[in-house]
């Protein structure tokens, strides 16, 4: 059994460490960039960078594309907290690991978090390079970054995940993308640990528990994120259609490329989004 507060002395040397580097900036939001979409950061300006494995406790990313650092600084006029890369299940992290940068955000004093990914879709009416908001998710990691006694003790144990996309955020993702005539949608994403790609009996399952994307991130951090009291906003890049959906079958290669052809709406996209975030009341 681990030791009693050991998470939480971890926390506190992480986020001096952290508080350290980032001097004088004091983000007001939180954003986690996934694959396909770490390209972001670069428009980052006055721009600090922190590489994970410089963080004590801090896992380092191993997923391709992924960075693996945070990237604080000024972002659409916002000061802001990136996470160029994030950590993954599959990467041999345990639930707290990915959960581990959440709460140190929240440590950070930083409430709005806004964390992408790249996404298959299960719902087939979506398109490729469409964007999606996400407005619940499905956990089926078998995972819960809050199931460990240290966590636990950090706020209440048992708490709602009502909202856990937060509807206010939602309605400005939806404000954003008007402006910007960036074409989104809005779904119940659902999580899995992979790093295999779904089955198409899988995703046909997956289509009839109510699921529009698929993908393998995000739901530990939500989970870490409302526990800790952030609001959350979820938007994932819909890099292909999930396994079977006309016929696909999701190669990496292909996520990459198409996260490459939306860089450029992304950060539209997001420079729109950002202020609106960090001014919502
Ligand atoms: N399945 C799981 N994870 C993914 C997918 C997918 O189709 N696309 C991007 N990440």
């Amino acid at each position: 059994m681990q030791d009693r507060n050991e998470l939480m002395e971890r926390l506190n040397r992480a986020a001096d460490t952290l508080r350290r580097r980032i001097g004088a900036c004091r983000p007001a939001v939180g954003i986690i960039l996934g694959s396909g979409l770490n390209p972001l950061a670069e428009a980052v300006e006055d721009a600090v960078h922190v590489p994970f494995r410089e963080v004590p406790f801090m896992r380092a990313s191993t997923a391709d594309g992924h960075v693996g650092r945070f990237v604080c600084g000024m972002f659409a006029g916002v000061p802001v907290l990136m996470m160029q890369g994030r950590l993954h299940g599959y990467e041999d992290c345990s639930a707290v690991d990915v959960a581990f940068p959440v709460w140190l955000m929240a440590r950070l004093g930083i409430q709005r978090l806004i964390t992408t990914n790249a996404a298959g879709a299960v719902n087939a009416s979506y398109q490729v390079g469409d964007f999606c908001i996400m407005n619940d998710q499905i956990n089926l990691t078998g995972r819960n970054p809050i199931a460990n006694l240290d966590a636990a003790d950090m706020a209440e144990r048992f708490f709602s995940m009502l909202d856990c996309f937060d509807p206010h955020l939602r309605a400005l993702a939806h404000e954003a993308a008007a402006e910007t005539g960036v074409r989104v949608q809005e779904g119940v994403y659902l999580g899995v640990l992979g790093p295999s790609f779904e089955t198409r009996a899988e995703i046909r399952a997956f289509r009839t528990l109510g699921a529009d994307t698929v993908a393998m991130s995000v739901c530990e951090e939500v989970i870490a994120a409302r526990h800790a009291g952030m609001s959350v906003l979820g938007m994932s890049l819909i890099s292909n259609m999930a396994c079977g959906i006309q016929g696909a079958s999701p190669t990496e290669e292909e996520i990459r490329e198409v996260g490459a052809s939306r860089e450029a709406d992304f950060e539209r996209l997001m420079r729109a989004l950002v202020p609106k975030v960090a001014q919502a009341d």
